[in-house]
């Protein structure tokens, strides 16, 4: 604890100096979370950070999170300098759609309209007409297929055939998942729900199908701690990353929280509802962000050309959010 005290001072005095700014994630760990509030950051969904990290005058941004959202900010905010804890921490959908093959994908169908998750490479974005977040996601298919556009989606498979389902929409799906929310099961979310009748259950939209269709609300990691704020039951049954559970708390105080079953009748899971990558992003990692030990470990860099390509459907997705 003594030394965790150590490590948030020096990070303070280093935001300072550095003319610095933490971003963070719902999904990283709550001393992180607190951290970035307490010190003028912000925490919050992969759209506002996106959205905080480009708006905001200070000269280097330090992202808690995973390497899709670091470039992200980079596409949008050259001039910056973006620092990550760690350039290791991916996530399973960027990692499960490489370019070339994407890419490919995308060549075989030219009369589609290429619409990729944030949960992508920059080089992936650079390759697509649209980029969106899960919340904003809906609107922006449904809009397009408004227009009698047919869609290309990727990677996520789970959040691509919840939004077909929703919206109608013709879509190809990339067969993408995140490790974390594909292990949320139905059966034993069946079980629970029994055990707490009067409980509502919030569901992250990259959960498979079976587990979407039993939830009361469905959405992005800020939709869900809306909903948990504004519906009126007092137990909420929740189907995401545990790291939500921090501000979801702070949100709805008086409400019980319960994790949704990942396993059931003793399976394993690989991630356990908190993502590995997401976790990566510690004190320590923070603090030798920011102290110039050890720059090529932390710091993002997008080559120009892919970044002006990566910044049109981004810039789409933004222009289309205000
Ligand atoms: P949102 O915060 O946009 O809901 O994204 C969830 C996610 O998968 C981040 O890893
Ligand atoms: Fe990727 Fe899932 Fe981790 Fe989010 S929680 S970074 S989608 S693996």
């Amino acid at each position: 604890d003594e030394q965790k005290q150590h490590y948030k001072a020096r990070i303070k005095q280093l935001l300072k100096e550095k003319d610095a700014v933490l971003v963070a994630h719902y999904y990283t760990d709550p001393e992180i979370q607190a951290l970035a509030e307490e010190t003028g950051g912000c925490v919050s969904d992969s759209l506002e950070m996106a959205r905080f990290g480009r708006d905001h005058p200070a000269k280097t941004l330090i992202v808690a999170g995973v390497k899709f959202m670091g470039e992200t900010s980079k596409i949008l905010s050259p001039e910056k300098t973006v620092l990550m804890p760690t350039l290791d921490a991916t996530c399973s959908l960027d990692v499960g759609c490489p370019i070339e093959t994407f890419s490919a994908f995308c060549d075989a169908h030219p009369d589609h309209t290429v619409v990729v998750y944030a949960n992508t490479s920059a080089a992936v974005k650079a390759r697509a007409d649209w980029v969106v977040t899960s919340s904003i996601a809906l609107e922006i298919v449904e809009h397009l297929d408004s227009e009698g556009k047919k869609i290309i989606w990727g990677p996520d498979r789970h959040l691509g055939s919840y939004i077909a389902k929703q919206t109608g929409a013709e879509m190809l799906m990339w067969q993408g998942e995140c490790i974390v929310h594909d292990e949320f099961k139905a059966k034993a979310l069946r079980e629970l729900k029994a055990l707490h009748p009067n409980a509502a259950v919030l569901v992250h939209p990259e959960s498979p199908a079976s587990v979407v269709e039993l939830a009361d609300a469905v959405g992005s990691t800020s939709q869900l701690i809306k909903a948990a704020q504004s519906m009126d039951n007092d137990t909420f049954i929740v189907a995401t990353d545990k790291g939500i559970f921090y501000k979801m708390q702070q949100a709805a105080p008086n409400k019980t929280l319960i994790e949704a079953p990942t396993g059931g009748n003793g399976a394993t899971c690989r991630s356990c509802a908190h993502c590995p990558w997401m976790a990566m992003n510690g004190l320590q990692a923070i603090e030798a962000a920011l102290s110039d030990s050890d720059r090529a470990r932390h710091e993002i860099f997008v080559d120009e050309s892919l970044r002006q390509r990566a910044l049109l459907p981004l810039d789409r997705m933004l222009n289309f959010a205000k």
